[in-house]
Order: structure tokens, then sequence, then C-alpha cells
């Protein structure tokens, strides 16, 4: 029975003007599980078996944006601060829907301990989810993400590393250090390499002439571990060792790197649109 039900079952979902395949198996009911297509509404995440039912639907549905707070709003994009306790079915159904795009298990039942950041496109219709994570209340390991997705239609035009960068600017304001929770999918590790490496040369190109490079000054600035530092710092070869001196140095490669995916990148968090924000816990 357990290998059955790890079997994908969903083919295609759609949202919104998007169709997509399902990457791997989500506990949707069984009178749902093997339709071609599952139509998903993008506001409520409610899910509907035919494009007839759905339309009856969309007519009732009086939701044009996430549940929650809107905690950041600058530009296009909007941030919602969803309490797992306060909204069961909502973020069960947001569980249910990135489940089709996570490998390991979620218990996509259990939201409760959780919160939930929802990255939005505003236009004049309303606000369309792009992304979130997932964030433990209490994190018993020093956790800032639980859970992230961009949903496929969005992925590779910089949504994962903003909300990433909107992750570190909740732990920079909480005053604590973050990390995402292991084990990492294999496109989760390259989103955070990517981050972390960003985020550290910026720190290093900003430093003052004479200023001595540590890694908990790093830490202190950024919000990221010790242990994501030194993992980033040997990846991308930034790490000098001389007798029993290690020394981190901008190599020429790593900084042209660096212009190459600032100048890719339009989109960043202002730290200034937090400043009203309080750690709900
Ligand atoms: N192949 C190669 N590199 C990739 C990649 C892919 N398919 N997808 C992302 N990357 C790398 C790129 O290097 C990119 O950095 P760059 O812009 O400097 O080149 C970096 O990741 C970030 O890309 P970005 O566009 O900001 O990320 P995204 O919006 O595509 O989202 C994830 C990244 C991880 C959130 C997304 O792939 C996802 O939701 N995956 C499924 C769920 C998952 O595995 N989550 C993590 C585990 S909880
Ligand atoms: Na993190």
């Amino acid at each position: 029975v357990h290998e059955i039900a790890r079997v994908k079952n969903l083919n295609r979902i759609q949202m919104g003007q998007h169709e997509v395949e399902a990457w791997y198996f989500s506990p949707y009911p069984v009178e749902y599980a093997h339709l071609p297509v599952l139509y998903i509404c993008e506001y409520c995440l409610g899910y509907y078996p035919s494009p007839k039912m759905f339309e009856r639907h969309r007519k009732k549905c009086q939701m044009h944006s996430p549940p929650g707070n809107e905690i950041y709003r600058e530009d296009d994009i909007s941030f919602f601060e969803i309490d797992g306790k306060k909204q069961l079915t909502w973020c069960r159904n947001l569980s249910l829907l990135s489940k089709c795009f996570l490998d390991h298990k979620t218990l996509y039942y259990d939201v409760q301990p959780f919160m939930y950041y929802v990255m939005s496109l505003r236009d004049s219709r309303g606000c369309h989810i792009l992304g979130y994570f997932s964030k433990e209340k209490e994190s018993a390991e020093g956790y800032n993400v639980a859970c992230i997705l961009t949903l496929p239609q969005h992925q590779r035009f910089g949504y994962g590393k903003l909300l990433i960068e909107f992750s570190y600017e909740l732990s920079k304001k909480e005053g604590k250090l973050g990390s995402p929770e292991k084990p990492l999918s294999d496109l989760g590790l390259l989103g955070y390499k990517a981050y972390w490496g960003e985020a550290i040369v910026k720190y290093l190109l900003e430093l003052g002439p004479g200023e001595d490079v540590t890694i908990e000054g790093i830490a202190a600035a950024t919000s990221i571990t010790p242990a994501d530092i030194m993992y980033t710092c040997h990846a991308m070869h930034l790490i000098k060792s001389s007798r029993s001196q290690h020394v981190i140095c901008l190599t020429d490669p790593v900084k042209e790197q660096y212009e190459r995916s600032r100048a890719k990148r339009k989109r960043r968090i202002n730290p200034e649109g937090l400043k009203d924000w309080k750690p709900p816990f």
C-alpha cells in the first residue's frame, strides 16, 4: 500500500493562466487523485475535478489575495503572513499543492506549528501567488525556513532568491541567525548557494579598508549561520590557507560572477518595507 501511495498520482495542474505537470505524489483525496487535470483556484487554493465545477466555484469565490496580513509591499510584490492555526484549510491546500513539487514527505494536515510567508504579484485583478516558505513558530534547531517553493510556472525568474532574501530579513529583525531545514532538495541547495554567495560577496565588497573579515562578522551582518558561510566560502574557493592562517579573499572570477547575477536580478527586498514588522512569536 505504501509503495502505491508513493507513486505520482496527478498528471497536470491548472492554476490561473498556467497548466503545469505535477512532479511528485501529493495526498489529494482519492477521488481527485487520478484525474488527467486538476483545477486549482489561485486564490483559495481549492481544487476541482472539472472546468465546469471550477467555473462554478470562481463565480462564488470571494478571495482576491492570500489570507492573513500583508506585511510587505514594494512595487508589485506583496508578502502575506499567515498563521497555520488560523487558516487551516488554506494552509492545508497550500501544502497539498506544494507537495506536488516536493520530494520529501511533508505532513499536509500538520500546519498549526507553522507560519506561512506567501509572496504574490499584484495587478488590477488581485494578488497572484508566486511562491512561499513555511517557518516553524518555534524551531529548536534554529531553522528560519521549513519548506520553500516557487510555483513551477514562475521558477527561474529570481523569485526563489527573493523568498530566501525575505527569510533572512525576518531573521535579521529577530536578531537571530537562521538556516533552512535539512535536507535540502537539489534545487533548494542551488537556490541557497546562489543566495549565500551573493550575500557574502556583497558584504565583502562593502567592507571598509582595513576592516577584518571574520565568519562571525559575516554572520552578524547577514543572519547566515557560520556553517553555511563556511560551506559557501569553500564551494566558491574563497578560503586561502597558509600555515595556520585561513584568509577569505575575493577572486576576479567571483567578483565578475557577482556583478553578472546582480545585473540580472531586477527585484530585491527593501528592508525598509519591513520596518514595522514584529515577530509573531
Ligand atoms: N537548474 C540549475 N540551476 C537552478 C535551477 C535549475 N533548474 N533552478 C534554480 N537554479 C539556481 C540558479 O543558479 C539561480 O541562481 P542565478 O540566478 O544566480 O543563476 C538560483 O538557483 C536561484 O534561482 P531563482 O530563479 O531565484 O529560484 P526559483 O524561483 O527557480 O526557486 C526553488 C528555487 C528551489 C525555490 C525552486 O526550484 C523550487 O520551488 N523547487 C521545488 C521545491 C524545492 O525543492 N524546494 C526546496 C526544498 S524545501
Ligand atoms: Na534559511
